[in-house]
């Protein structure tokens, strides 16, 4: 089984990730931690909990990092067009879930589970990494104890998705995102380079919610206003950027990948650009040596990880 804790921001493909890893057989899922992103944490956290209460989810739910770990950085808007107002396209949820949260603090969630099961968890962080950030900062050894950590976000050979050259987890917040490439873990980089052409259409998911239980059927529903915002890049479906990292976690044999230090650049008109040096590749000495070699996906076979979606999300 692979003990997995769940860093996310729903977000409509965050949503379709966790019913992933809730039904996946082989994944037992310790934690769901909250961060800002699609939407305020305090929404992402409502969210988590609305769907955690929907779908029957046994995992608890953090909250975690509302803003940037640079707290000087200006705040950027939610991106209410993709998600919808409240992050889950629009559909009808509670303003209260009348669920508890966790009384930690996400980061504070993540160093106790990590530390209760040394070298046997494995982080899946698909939205900001302030939380993993600020983990690594109050409690560097994490580093040591965790399995790996597998993230969505970044860019290396493709255009971003929120300016030309970055991609919008890495950008809402870099500073986060460079203490994570750059501390002594295992990372696995899902980037735009393999999400974005892993792509589900709207009358395959409509197919998956005729046949499926009520959970495909809400994931269905939420799903429609992120598809209707797509419609400038895939024809009539989404990419299902969040999903990518999670099937990683179960059939790593779907990517193909480089390895290489990774650096994200903070400011400027690259604000968010993440480089991967690969190795192998010689250059003078520089402010590279000495890092950590990271996991970039380069390549997907995304028909496999779209059935392997469907499948796993209508076995129940
Ligand atoms: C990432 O940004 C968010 O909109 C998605 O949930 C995904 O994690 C894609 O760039
Ligand atoms: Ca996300």
């Amino acid at each position: 089984m692979h003990k997995v804790i769940y860093d996310t921001d729903p977000g409509v493909d965050d949503a379709m990730a966790l019913l992933f890893l809730h039904r996946h057989p082989e994944i037992d899922l310790l934690g769901i931690t909250t961060v800002f992103g699609n939407a305020s944490v305090e929404m992402t956290t409502r969210n988590a909990l609305f769907l955690k209460r929907e779908w029957n989810i046994a995992a608890p739910v953090s909250k975690g990092a509302g803003v940037t770990i640079d707290h000087a950085r200006e705040e950027r808007a939610w991106p209410a067009m993709v998600h919808g107002d409240n992050g889950l396209g629009n559909i009808a949820v509670p303003e209260m879930v009348d669920v508890p949260v966790d009384p930690r603090p996400a980061h504070r969630f993540i160093i106790d589970t990590v530390r209760a099961h040394p070298g046997e968890v494995r982080l899946v962080a698909v939205g900001r990494m302030t939380n993993l950030a600020l983990a690594l900062k109050e409690d560097p050894e994490i580093a040591m104890l965790v399995k790996d950590v597998v993230i969505m976000g970044g860019n290396f050979y493709v255009p971003g998705n929120v300016s030309p050259v970055a991609e919008a987890n890495i950008h809402g917040d870099p500073e986060a995102a460079d203490i994570v490439m750059t501390a002594p873990w295992k990372v696995v980089v899902i980037g735009l380079d393999v999400t974005s052409i892993t792509t589900m259409s709207r009358s395959y998911l409509g197919g998956m919610a005729a046949k499926g239980d009520g959970a495909v059927k809400l994931l269905d529903a939420l799903s429609q206003h992120y598809i209707d915002f797509y419609s400038h890049s895939v024809e009539d479906g989404m990419m299902v950027h969040d999903s990518c990292a999670c099937v990683y976690v179960v059939a790593p044999e779907l990517f193909s990948s480089i390895t290489g230090a990774v650096r994200v650049v903070c400011g400027g008109i690259a604000d968010g650009q993440t480089i991967v040096r690969p190795d192998g590749r010689r250059f003078p000495p520089g402010d590279w040596d000495g890092l950590p070699s990271q996991v970039v996906c380069t390549g997907i076979e995304s028909e496999k990880v779209i059935d392997l979606i469907r499948d796993t999300l209508l076995a129940a």
